[in-house]
Parts: C-alpha cells; structure tokens; sequence
C-alpha cells in the first residue's frame, strides 16, 4: 500500500479510530483496478473465443425464486464442461434489472422482463402462481373459492422490487379486490414459513413450492382462476455478443430444459 501510495502521490487509506477507510483517491483507484480486471476477464474469454475453447467465464444473474430450479443445471453442466467456471448471482428482479443496465452478466433468468427496454427475452418454463396457506385454514378444503373472497384475506407480501410482488399487486389491481398486506418478508422461505405459522395467505411462485414442498404445512388453495400462467424467461441485452462459453450454456439449456420442467 505504501508503494502504490508513493507512485499516486497522495494518501489512499485514512484512519479514524480504529477504522481505515479509503481516501478519495483511494475510492477512485479501486474503481480503476475493478474497471482494470473486467476488461482483462473480458480479453481473457475473446481470446478463449479465438481459440475455440470451451473455457472462461459464465456469468448468470437469476432472481430469487428461481434459485429453485437454475441451480440444478450447474451440476450437469460443469461435469460436461469443467474448463467453465460459473458465477450465479441470485437478486430480486430490481437488483437484476441494475446487474442487466449495466451489461454485467451473459445472461438473465426472470418472471416479468421490462416492458420497452432493448432485450431479447425468450420463455423458459412454465412460472405459475399459486395461492397458498396453512393447511389447517378453513379454505383449504373448498373447491373454486371465488378471486373476490380474497379480499377478506390477509396477505403476506415479498419487499419491494421483487417480480412475484409485482404480479400480486398486479393481479389484484385487475380483479378490483382489495390487497389486504399483513407484512412484508424479503424472501420466499420466510413467506412460507410465516404462512405455515398461520399469519395470512400468499401468492407465489410454484417453483417456491414445488422444490421443498411444504412439509404438509402449506396447501394449494383451489381459487377460481387460479393457477395464473406465466413464464420463465431467459434474457439478454439486444445485439449482445455471447462468448462461446455463453453459447454453450444456452445449446445446453434448451437440451437439458427437461431437468428444470419438475420445478414449473
Ligand atoms: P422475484 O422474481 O424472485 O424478484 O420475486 C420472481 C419473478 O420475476 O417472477
């Protein structure tokens, strides 16, 4: 650090307390370094290209819920192709709409693409939502409940900038019936086990449900209307170049897209 501090000229570490933190200068020269490695991983794949490898980087970026099914393809893939080292970053759909803006990643998996932004977006599987609750709630046993009884439920609600949160206020919005929200919970698994705790309903993805399942605590409410169809969709920036090794995940995908169809 002392040298890199003589060669910029100025202080790049400050100490107050017992705390170090970085200088200006110091913040500006991490940003370069971090500028400096992108474009060396990216030199280092276009070289890997030339050579024809099967080798490099594979950046994905899914959001949360799919983190249920995604994953399960990283096995098979990396035993078929182990010169490929994968990073899957797992956000919800606002922080992966940034990591897209920003070009970070080869490809994304999400439930709700944005509407009027420059991707190609393709479906994957199926996405259904499904109402859930505790099995032991007085619904639970009634066939072709009507949408508007719902509204005299309460409901349990992903955080804000999360894609199946935007279908449920969305769904509601349509159908005119009130969005009672008992709480807010950052993640699937909080939300199904606060459900099975007997705090209110949710709507959520199947794939939540069908990778764990509820343990018997959980059940599928039969509402009218209900399962809403939606997709899966892999997407990328338009005119994005893929690398081979992206090129190869995507031919393994649509290979293999029978692994993920139990999650749907
Ligand atoms: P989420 O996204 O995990 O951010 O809720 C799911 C979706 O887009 O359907």
């Amino acid at each position: 650090v002392r040298m890199l501090q003589d060669e910029v000229g100025l202080p790049l570490l400050e100490q107050i307390g017992k705390r170090i933190y970085l200088t200006d200068v110091g913040g500006d020269l991490l940003a370069v370094c971090t500028d400096w490695l992108e474009t060396w991983a990216r030199f280092e794949q276009q070289v890997a290209d030339r050579k024809g490898l099967k080798q490099g980087r594979l950046r994905i970026a899914v959001v949360t819920t799919s983190e249920y099914f995604m994953p399960r393809l990283l096995g098979p893939f990396c035993a078929r192709y182990p010169g490929v080292d994968v990073s899957m970053e797992v956000v919800n759909r606002d922080r992966l709409l940034e990591r897209l803006s920003r070009n970070e990643d080869d490809l994304y998996v999400m439930g709700v693409p944005p509407e009027d932004w420059e991707i190609h977006s393709e479906p994957l599987i199926e996405n259904p939502l499904v109402v859930v609750g505790p099995a032991s709630h007085p619904l639970a046993g009634r066939r072709q409940i009507p949408f508007a009884e719902l509204g005299g439920e309460v409901f349990l609600l992903r955080e804000q900038g999360s894609g199946t949160r935007i279908a449920v206020e969305r769904l509601f919005r349509e159908r005119g019936t009130p969005l009672r929200v008992k709480m807010e919970l950052g993640s699937n698994e909080a939300i199904k086990q606060a459900v099975a705790g007997g705090l209110g309903l949710a709507i959520l993805s199947r794939s939540a449900l069908t990778a764990s399942g509820g343990g018997g605590e959980l059940a599928e409410l039969n509402v009218r209307g209900f399962p809403i169809r939606r997709h899966w969709y892999l997407v990328r920036p338009k005119g994005k170049q893929l690398s081979v090794v992206a090129q190869t995940f995507l031919g393994f995908l649509q290979d293999h897209i029978g692994l993920l169809e139990p999650y749907a």
